[in-house]
C-alpha cells in the first residue's frame, strides 16, 4: 500500500476505509481503553491524532512507541469526535521503524529555547518551529525562481570557487588547494602542491560580476547561491555562509532597480502569506505578535526612497540616543536602519546615493562626484534586506575607481573588458536570503533561519 501524507490525510474530503501513514511520533498518551499517538511527518504543522485500542492487534507494541521513535501504522481514517482535528486514525496495525529511548532523545513535549536547539541543528527540524520554518523557506526559494521566470530572466550558476573579490572588502574565506586528507602528495605532484589553479583561490562572497558578464549577453538575469564573508559574523544578522539572490538587469538604471527590489519583496511576503499560512501563523502567534501586522504593511504599503543625505538629516534630528552617532559619511548602522523604518517612515525604506567611499568600485559614479547610485533597502526589524547599484558603465571611471579602491585593473581585465566591448548602463541588487527569511518569519537570529549555521567557533559537523 502507498504512504499517505499526513497533510493529504488531514485534508481529506471523506473518510478512508485503508489509509498507510508513517512519521515519527511526537507524544503517546496511554487512556483507559486506547492509547493516542501523536503522529507528524514533516509534510504539515499539525499531527495526525492515532488512535489504538487496547484489544487490536497493534496494542501489543504500544508500549515501545516513544517520543521521537518511527512508526508506519495501518489503519481507517474516521471523523474525530475530539476537538482540534476534523481526522483521525483508528490503527489496525502499528510497526515501528526505528525506536527511540525515551531516556536520552533530547525532544520533549514542550517548548525548548532556540539556543537549545542550535546545539541540536540535526533534530530540531522535528519540532514544530523548526518544521514550519524550513518548510517557509522551501516554499520561499520557489517562490524566488518563479518572480524572475515569469519577468523572462534566465537563472544563472555562478562559481563558488574564485579568484576575484567582488565587494573588495577583502573578506574572503581562502580555499586551501592541499589534499586534505590521504598520504601526503609528492612533492613533484603539480596539481598537489598547494598551488591547484596557479593563483589564491577563494570562497565568492558575491556572484554580481559574473552576473554582470552574463546580463551584458542574456539581458536579465539572477543568480540565487551560497556566499561566504569572513568578517566579524558574531551578531544576531551576520552568517559566513548565507544564500544571495542576485538580479542584473541590462538597459536599466537606478530607479528601475528600486521598482524591481520592491516589486520582488512585495512578491515574496504575498506569496508566503499565501502558500505558507498555517506555517506562518505559528510565528504570528508564538514568536512575533506583530508580525502579521509588519508583513500586511511590507506587502502593500509603498516603500519610502529618499537619498543617503537626506536619511542622515533625519538621523540626526531624532531625539534618539544611538550608540553610534551619525555624520555624512558613515556607514549607517542596524540602530539607525530600525530608526528608519520602525520609527520614522514605519514601512520599508530605500535609501540611495551613498558617499563613493563607502560603497564598492563598481558603482556608478553621480554628476557631482561625491556619491555614487547605490541603493540599500531596508526593512522593520532586521535593517539591510538589499545592497545594490546602478553599474559604472565608463570604462574610464571605472578604472579610475577600481585604482581608487586600491585595487589592481589588471585583475579585471575580464570585467573591463565588458566596458570595453558594447557597454550599456545596467543595474541590478543582492537580497540575503536569511534576512527576508527573519523578516517573513520574526526570527531575530539568523542561526535560526539556516539548517546549520556556520558562525564563528561554530562548525560542529
Ligand atoms: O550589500 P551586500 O554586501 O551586496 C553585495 O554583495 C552585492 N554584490 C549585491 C549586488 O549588487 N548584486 O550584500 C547583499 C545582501 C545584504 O543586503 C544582506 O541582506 C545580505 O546580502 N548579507 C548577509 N546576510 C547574512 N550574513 C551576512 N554576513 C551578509 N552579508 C550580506
Ligand atoms: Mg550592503
Amino acid at each position: 500500500m502507498r504512504r499517505t501524507r499526513v497533510n493529504d490525510a488531514l485534508q481529506s474530503q471523506a473518510p478512508m476505509s485503508s489509509v498507510l501513514v508513517k512519521g515519527w511520533v511526537r507524544t503517546r498518551r496511554d487512556a483507559k481503553e486506547f492509547s493516542f499517538i501523536e503522529l507528524n511527518d514533516g509534510s504539515c504543522l499539525q499531527n495526525l491524532q492515532v488512535i489504538i485500542d487496547d484489544d487490536s492487534d497493534a496494542a501489543a507494541s504500544v508500549k515501545q512507541i516513544n517520543t521521537g521513535s518511527a512508526v508506519a501504522v495501518e489503519g481507517e481514517l474516521v471523523a474525530s469526535p475530539g476537538k482540534g482535528q476534523q481526522w483521525e486514525l483508528r490503527a489496525s496495525s502499528v510497526a515501528i521503524l526505528g525506536g527511540a529511548d525515551p531516556e536520552t532523545y533530547p525532544l520533549q513535549k514542550k517548548r525548548h529555547a532556540d539556543e537549545f536547539l542550535r546545539t541540536i541543528a540535526h533534530l530540531r527540524p522535528r519540532t514544530n518551529k523548526y518544521g514550519a520554518l524550513f518548510r517557509i523557506r522551501s516554499e520561499s526559494a520557489f517562490a524566488v525562481h518563479q518572480f524572475f521566470r515569469d519577468r523572462g530572466f534566465y537563472y544563472l550558476h555562478t562559481p563558488i570557487i574564485t579568484g576575484s573579490d567582488c565587494e573588495g572588502a577583502g573578506e574572503m574565506f581562502r580555499v586551501a588547494t592541499l589534499p586534505a586528507s590521504g598520504p601526503p602528495a609528492a612533492a613533484d605532484e603539480p596539481l598537489f602542491d598547494g598551488d591547484f589553479f596557479g593563483k589564491e583561490a577563494n570562497l565568492t562572497v558575491s556572484g554580481q560580476l559574473e552576473a554582470e558578464l552574463f546580463a551584458s549577453a542574456l539581458g536579465s538575469v539572477y543568480t540565487f547561491g551560497p556566499t561566504f564573508r569572513a568578517e566579524n559574523s558574531n551578531t544576531p544578522r551576520h552568517a559566513a555562509e548565507f544564500w544571495m539572490i542576485e538580479p542584473e538587469v541590462a538597459f536599466a538604471d537606478l530607479d528601475d532597480n528600486m521598482d524591481l527590489a520592491e516589486d520582488f519583496v512585495k512578491y515574496l511576503v504575498t506569496h508566503v502569506r499565501e502558500q505558507c499560512a498555517a506555517d506562518l501563523d505559528l510565528f504570528g502567534r508564538f514568536v512575533d505578535k506583530g508580525l502579521m501586522d509588519n508583513l500586511e504593511v511590507i506587502a502593500s504599503k509603498p516603500y519610502a526612497r529618499l537619498p543617503y543625505t537626506e536619511a542622515v538629516e533625519i538621523l540626526q534630528k531624532a531625539k534618539k540616543d544611538f550608540e553610534f552617532p551619525v555624520s555624512y559619511g558613515v556607514d549607517l548602522q542596524t540602530e539607525h536602519e530600525r530608526f528608519l523604518t520602525e520609527e520614522h517612515f514605519q514601512c520599508p525604506v530605500i535609501v540611495y546615493n551613498y558617499p563613493k567611499e563607502i560603497k564598492a568600485f563598481y558603482m556608478r559614479l553621480n554628476e557631482d562626484d561625491r556619491t555614487v547610485a547605490a541603493m540599500d533597502l531596508l526593512v522593520p526589524r532586521v535593517g539591510e534586506l538589499i545592497g545594490g547599484s546602478q553599474r559604472e558603465e565608463r570604462l574610464d571611471v571605472l578604472e579610475r575607481r577600481i585604482v581608487e579602491s586600491g585595487m589592481d585593473t589588471a585583475d579585471y581585465w575580464w570585467y573591463l573588458d565588458m566596458r570595453r566591448f558594447g557597454t550599456v548602463p545596467h543595474a541590478g541588487f543582492g537580497l540575503g536570503f536569511e534576512r527576508f527569511l527573519m523578516m517573513a518569519t520574526g526570527v531575530t537570529n539568523i542561526r535560526d533561519v539556516i539548517p546549520f549555521p556556520r558562525t564563528p567557533r561554530n562548525l560542529e559537523f
